[in-house]
C-alpha cells in the first residue's frame, strides 16, 4: 500500500549516508510500490549538482549499494524522475527560496538532516524562517545525537525552538532492524516466555554486538567517540530496553517509549570494576587501531564489555552483560537470556548443571535458538545433554524473509506515515547519556588506557574475566 504523497528533502543528499542507505532504500520502497508516483525526493547540499547531476549520483548509488530485487527494467529511470536537487547553503540564505518554491501544499513534508549535528540548529531555523516547514512537517535526525548529556540537551533545546516533539524523528537504525522488532513480537506475542522473564527465573542476560570491521575511514569521528558513545549509548541501550522493559499497553509510540525510558532510568551506575575496555592491536600484516585513527597514544576504546543492573522489581539481582567491539572474530549480534538451573536435580550431581538459554540472533542469519536439556540417547542410564531447538527465520519464512526491508527503508516510510514508535524520544536520549557520561568521565579521570586485544579475537582478557569472576561465561562469537 503506498504511503501518502510526500516531499522529502535530504540535507546532505550527496553525502555518504544518503548514498549508501537513504537513496537506495527509497528506491527499494519505490520498487515495492510504496512510494506514490508523484512523490518528490529532493537532494539539498552545498555543491552545484543540478537535477541531472544529482540523478546521476542517485542512479550510481542505487547500482552500487543495492537496487530492488524485484525491480523491472526501467524502474530506476522512473524513480529518478521523482528525484530533484537544490543547491542550499545551510548557514546562509542561498537556495532557500528556490527550495521553498519546489515544495507543494497538501502533501507530507519531511526534512532529513543527514548532516553533522552542528548544522541542526541552522537548518531548523531556516526551515521555519523561509516558510518551508509548518506544524505538520517532520524532521529526521541521525546519531550521534550529542556527545554527552550536555550537548544532547542543547540539541534537543535547539530543535524544540522550531519543532514539537511529535515532529522530531531521532533515528537509531537498530530499531528499524526486522529482528529487533521481533524481540517485541517474541516477548509480547507469546505466552510462553513472559511468565519466566524476570529475576526469579533468569540468571543473566548477555547482549553482544560483534563486528569484524575496523574503524576504516571514520577514524576522526570514532576516536572522539569510542565504542561506548558509538554503540552502547544508543544501539545496545535500545536492545537492553526492548529485552528488559515492561509490556506497554499498546504498540504505540509513547506507550513503548515510556517503558523504555523507565528501564534506562532504573539502570544503576556501573562500578568501574565491572567494565572491560579494549583497543585492537596491530597484527602481522594489518595496522592496529592507533594507526587507523592516526594517534599513537589514543586512549579510545574499540571494545567495551560491562555488567549492569536494573533496579526494579522485575530485574533486581539479574545482571545484564553487554559487549561490543570492532575487529573481532566474527560479525554477529545476539541477545541471550540464560535461565537459572532447575532448583533441584532428580538425576543427582553427576547429571551436571544445565541452563536453558534462549538466544535471539539479530544478525546475520536471524533466528532463535532455545537450548533444552534432554536425555543422551542410548542405554548408558540417565545422562543429560543440552541440544538446541533451532529456528532460522529465513528457513521458516522461506522467500518472504529475503524481501525484508532494511532498517532505513522501514524507518523512512514510518516518518512519512507519521509513526514515531521506532524513533527515540528526546528524554530517552538524555537518560541514556546521563547513564553513559559518568562511565566515560571515570575513564578520563583515571587516565585509563584500554587493553590491547588481537584482531580476530573475542576481545581483551579482561572481558572474559568479567564473566569468569561471576562463574559465568560469554557465548562464543562465531567466526
Ligand atoms: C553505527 C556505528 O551506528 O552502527 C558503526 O556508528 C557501526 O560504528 C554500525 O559499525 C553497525 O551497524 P550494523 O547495522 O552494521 O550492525
Amino acid at each position: 500500500i503506498p504511503v501518502d504523497n510526500f516531499d522529502l528533502v535530504i540535507f546532505g543528499g550527496t553525502g555518504d549516508l544518503a548514498r549508501r542507505k537513504i537513496l537506495p532504500g527509497l528506491f527499494r520502497r519505490y520498487c515495492a510500490g510504496q512510494i506514490p508516483e508523484d512523490a518528490q525526493i529532493i537532494g539539498a547540499a552545498r555543491s552545484d549538482e543540478g537535477d541531472e547531476g544529482f540523478r546521476k549520483l542517485v542512479g550510481d548509488a542505487v547500482r552500487e549499494f543495492g537496487g530492488g530485487r524485484h525491480c523491472e527494467d526501467g524502474t530506476l529511470e522512473n524513480f529518478l524522475e521523482r528525484v530533484k536537487y537544490v543547491r542550499v547553503d545551510a548557514m546562509g540564505d542561498d537556495g532557500w527560496e528556490e527550495l521553498q518554491g519546489r515544495l507543494r501544499l497538501g502533501v507530507v513534508k519531511a526534512f532529513y538532516f543527514s548532516v553533522g549535528p552542528s548544522l541542526f540548529g541552522a537548518l531548523a531555523e531556516r526551515l521555519r524562517s523561509f516558510g518551508l516547514a509548518d506544524d505538520d512537517s517532520r524532521v529526521v535526525v541521525e546519531k550521534p545525537f550529542g556527545h554527552d548529556l550536555e550537548t544532547a540537551r542543547a540539541l534537543n533545546a535547539t530543535l524544540a525552538q522550531h519543532f514539537k516533539e511529535e515532529q522530531i524523528y531521532r533515528i537509531d537504525h537498530y530499531l528499524g532492524k526486522e529482528t529487533v522488532q521481533n524481540l517485541m513480537a517474541v516477548r509480547f506475542g507469546n505466552m510462553l516466555f513472559e511468565p519466566l522473564w524476570n529475576s526469579q527465573y533468569v540468571d543473566h542476560i548477555q547482549i553482544t554486538v560483534a563486528e569484524t570491521v575496523d574503524v576504516g575511514g571514520r577514524g576522526g569521528y570514532y576516536d572522539k567517540s569510542g565504542a561506548m558513545r558509538d554503540m552502547v549509548q544508543n544501539h545496545l541501550m535500545q536492545l537492553l530496553c526492548l529485552i528488559a522493559m515492561e509490556p506497554p499497553a499498546r504498540f504505540e509510540p509513547d506507550a513503548v517509549r515510556d517503558e523504555k525510558l523507565k528501564v534506562i532510568r532504573a539502570l544503576d551506575p556501573v562500578d568501574y570494576h565491572h567494565i572491560a575496555r579494549g583497543q585492537y592491536a596491530a597484527d602481522d600484516d594489518q595496522p592496529g587501531y592507533r594507526v587507523h585513527v592516526g594517534d599513537p597514544r589514543s586512549k579510545t576504546e574499540s571494545f567495551v564489555a560491562l555488567k549492569c543492573h536494573i533496579s526494579n522489581w522485575r530485574w533486581a539481582g539479574t545482571p545484564f552483560y553487554l559487549r561490543t567491539g570492532k575487529k573481532l572474530r566474527g560479525r554477529g549480534s545476539e541477545i541471550a537470556v540464560v535461565f537459572k538451573d532447575a532448583p533441584h536435580s532428580i538425576f543427582g550431581d553427576e547429571a551436571g548443571r544445565h541452563n536453558n538459554i534462549l538466544a535471539i540472533r539479530l544478525q546475520p542469519d536471524e533466528g532463535m535458538t532455545l537450548g533444552v536439556t534432554i536425555k543422551e540417547p542410548g542405554p548408558g542410564g540417565m545422562r543429560l545433554i543440552d541440544v538446541p531447538l533451532d529456528m532460522s527465520f529465513a528457513e521458516a519464512l522461506g522467500a518472504e524473509a529475503e524481501d525484508v526491508p532494511d532498517a532505513y527503508e522501514r524507518l523512512i516510510m514510518d516518518v512519512i506515515r507519521g509513526n514515531q514508535t521506532l524513533f527515540m524520544r528526546g528524554d530517552e536520549v538524555e537518560a541514556a547519556w546521563a547513564w553513559t557520561d559518568p562511565i566515560i568521565e571515570g575513564w578520563n579521570r583515571r587516565g585509563e588506557v584500554p587493553k590491547p586485544y588481537d584482531a580476530g579475537s573475542s576481545g581483551p582478557e579482561d572481558a572474559l574475566m568479567l564473566m569468569h569472576r561471576d562463574g559465568r561465561k560469554w557465548r562464543e562469537i562465531k567466526a
